[in-house]
């Protein structure tokens, strides 16, 4: 690519159409006046390699990777952070100019910096995180919360195995319950985090008692369609803080953003609005 080529950037998922990244960082493209261009590509898991070859060769400088790529990328990548090594997956693709491709996974930092910037601020020292959920996503979750310091993670999953396994692999910070008994998680915690799909638009709402949760807890939801899920509006009437997924969403955009396009974006009220529409 020569120095005066426009900067290319996108998002590499099947399906694609639903993604909301394009509108984030055209967004931010706008707003900042930068020159740059970022597209959405439906490409099946038998093609994504060899388009991966040649994005860069067409002046891609990196890609957003989406849902089903996430954990085959890190096969084709030639670097791969430790967190996105930790978490088996990842989001962000740098194209370097040796032609190596550098993989990243910036969920979990999106994650925290979601809840960190909350009005009424959030401290990972505060207590225990119960976390609902022991897929993909949750991974990410438990990886960033213990890095950031949260003394104890309080896990739940409807098939126990799962979380059984991530409990063996993050080690003793981790204590598991049965998915029937969630509800005991929470007298003891201070986050409580949704990481199921359980409340997407489409899927029944999350259901776990939250009586027993301390008035200062943050509860959180990776959810973010619709915004205010069944879990939030429960933990909001019982006067917990409560944070939506959006901000996650947006939050994990930064990285990428800032490496192929040079500047660090802000994450503000017309981004949470830009993404909505
Ligand atoms: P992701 O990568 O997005 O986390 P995933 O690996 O399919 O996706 O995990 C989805 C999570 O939602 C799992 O924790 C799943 O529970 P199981 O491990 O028991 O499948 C949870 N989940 C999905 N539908 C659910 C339901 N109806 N009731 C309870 N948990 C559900």
């Amino acid at each position: 690519m020569s120095d005066h080529t426009i900067p290319l950037a996108g998002v590499i998922g099947t399906p694609i159409a639903h993604s909301r990244s394009p509108q984030i960082h055209r967004h931010w493209l706008t707003t900042m006046g930068l020159k740059g261009y970022y597209i959405p590509m439906n490409v099946s898991a038998d093609n994504l390699g060899a388009v991966l070859r040649t994005l860069p060769k067409a002046g891609f400088v990196g890609v957003n990777i989406t849902i089903p790529h996430k954990e085959k990328v890190l096969d084709l990548a030639d670097l791969v952070t430790d967190r996105a090594t930790l978490i088996g997956a990842a989001n962000t693709l740098i194209f370097r100019k040796d032609g190596k491709i550098h993989a990243d996974n910036t969920d979990g930092y999106g994650f925290i910096k979601n809840l960190q910037s909350a009005p009424h601020g959030w401290q990972a020292s505060a207590g225990p995180a119960a976390v609902l959920g022991a897929g993909g996503a949750s991974r990410a979750v438990i990886a960033a919360l213990l890095d950031a310091g949260v003394p104890e993670i309080l896990l739940s999953n409807r098939t126990r195995v799962r979380a059984d396994a991530l409990a063996q692999e993050f080690g003793k910070r981790l204590r598991v319950f049965d998915w029937v008994q969630a509800g005991n998680m929470m007298e003891y915690a201070a986050t409580v985090v949704n990481t199921t799909s359980l409340g997407m638009v489409g899927n029944q709402p999350l259901r776990v008692p939250l009586d027993g949760l301390q008035k200062g807890a943050v509860v959180t939801d990776i959810v973010y369609a619709p915004l205010r899920t069944k879990l939030l509006e429960v933990a909001d009437q019982m006067g917990c803080h409560t944070v939506d997924g959006l901000g996650m969403l947006l939050h994990q955009a930064v990285p990428g953003f800032e490496r192929w396009f040079g500047q660090r974006p802000e994450v503000d009220s017309a981004t949470r609005a830009a993404a909505l529409r």
